[in-house]
């Protein structure tokens, strides 16, 4: 099976220092890939490269065997391809609804179907099921720059999920969420993983959130690949060292 996403020797540099050094690894669709490392290892800036807003150095990316190295965010995302950063990116001025609007109309419309849609393009029902399904029912009309910093997460992560991803890399999706919404918010991912097949990346340096969640596991040291494989084999190998701030 062709992998979803295909990365080959990435690397990139900030002056003489390799923030992610020649990193190659597969993703295969439906899968969960969890990437851990300590602070400063790379995790971002990897997928600020694979995901257009960063050039890498050198390297590949493929995406169903396609090249798209240094492709843009937005062309990526029209590919299918969806993010969540680990500081929440939202119009904190908009509503919750009509953030979530906002998401689908740039991840989804040419200018031409915004022109003859209508106005909302026909994503007021989706936000609507992206606001039941994240349970942030009680907010669609709240101001979003009004909402705790966990709230912003949940919707930003909602947001992620307008445009119907195939493939959805989440930047420490549970930092800042208090217990309460960290099992909702696993239950349900494992749910749109499940019912659509839809692949992540999790990004986490939060294990407790990731254990029972991801298939496949990504280790990094200092923009390196340290581990890489499906869960068993990585925990077996040992190379997931315990201190993961
Ligand atoms: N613009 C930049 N210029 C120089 N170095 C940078 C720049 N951005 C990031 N770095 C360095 O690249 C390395 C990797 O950073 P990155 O943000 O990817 O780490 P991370 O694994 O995501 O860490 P965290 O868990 O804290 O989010 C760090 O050492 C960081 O200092
Ligand atoms: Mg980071």
């Amino acid at each position: 099976m062709t992998a979803l996403l295909s990365v080959n020797n990435l690397t990139r540099r900030f002056g003489r220092r390799a923030a992610v050094d020649a990193v190659s690894f597969e993703i295969a669709p439906g899968e969960i890939l969890g990437v851990v490392g300590p602070g400063g290892s790379g995790k971002s800036i990897l997928f600020d490269c694979i995901l257009g807003r960063l050039a890498p150095s050198a390297g590949e990316v493929r995406l169903d065997g396609r090249p798209v190295t240094g492709m843009r965010a937005r062309d990526m995302s029209r590919l299918g391809v969806a993010r969540t950063f680990q500081r929440a990116q939202l119009f904190p001025q908009l509503t919750v609804r009509d953030n979530l609007i906002a998401a689908g109309q740039e991840r989804r419309g040419s200018l031409w179907s915004r022109l003859v849609g209508p106005p909302d393009a026909g994503l007021a029902d989706t936000a609507a099921e992206m606001i039941a399904f994240f349970r942030l029912d009680g907010l669609a009309v709240q101001t979003a720059g009004n909402l705790s910093e966990g709230q912003q997460k949940l919707l930003d992560i909602a947001m992620a999920f307008m445009a119907r991803p195939r493939l959805v890399v989440l930047d420490e999706p549970a930092t800042d969420l208090d217990e309460t919404v960290r099992e909702p918010l696993r239950e349900r991912l494992r749910a749109i993983n499940a019912q659509a097949g839809t692949t992540f990346v999790i990004i986490e340096r939060n294990l407790d959130f990731m254990a029972s969640l991801v298939t496949h596991l990504l280790v990094l040291a200092e923009g390196r690949v340290v581990a890489l494989g499906d869960v068993q084999s990585v925990l077996a190998s040992g190379m997931l060292a315990s201190d993961d701030g």
